[in-house]
């Protein structure tokens, strides 16, 4: 034992009930992943790269700073709500059509902030995409083709 108290919760993560027990400064990021939801990166670990964003309750939210317990009851929705290699969402056609895919860490983050910007407001301004996606951050490269593939879902034109 490690003298810690662990609490027993109960999330609801892609539509499928998830349980276990946690203690309080677990995060709901390693929670995530030590259920396997391994498509939920750990990059920062401290709230400055949103790699680790998924939606709670349809909102998006860095999950490395979001305790497992807060989770509890609530509905959860990581990369693998989005779709399929066999189904994929639109905002992931877009994504590859716009060559807007970048690496593993920066790209499920990048697109479960889009898909809540999207399902709030379907129909945003360049700007308020450059906003909605300011807390995903990439080192590597540019930000327009990632815009650009938002924008085009939003215009129906992907
Ligand atoms: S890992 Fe959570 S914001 Fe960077
Ligand atoms: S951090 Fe993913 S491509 Fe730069």
């Amino acid at each position: 034992m490690d003298g810690k108290e662990y609490y027993n919760i109960k999330l609801i993560v892609n539509g499928k009930e998830v349980k276990g027990s946690v203690a309080a400064e677990t995060s709901l990021l390693d929670f995530l992943r030590s259920k396997n939801y391994i498509e939920v990166k750990k990059g920062c670990d401290k709230g400055d790269c949103g790699a680790c964003t998924v939606l709670i309750d349809g909102k998006a939210t860095v999950s490395c700073l979001t305790s497992a317990i807060q989770a509890q009851g609530r509905k959860i929705q990581t990369l693998k709500s989005l779709g399929s290699w066999d189904k994929l969402d639109p905002l992931q056609e877009a994504f590859v059509k716009h060559e807007a895919l970048q690496c593993g860490f920066c790209t499920p983050g990048m697109l479960m902030t889009a898909k809540a910007l999207l399902d709030e407001n379907p129909h945003p301004t360049r700007d308020d995409i450059k906003e909605a996606i300011s807390g995903n951050l990439c080192r590597c490269t540019g930000y327009k083709k990632i815009v650009d593939a938002i924008e085009a879902v939003s215009k129906g034109e992907n």
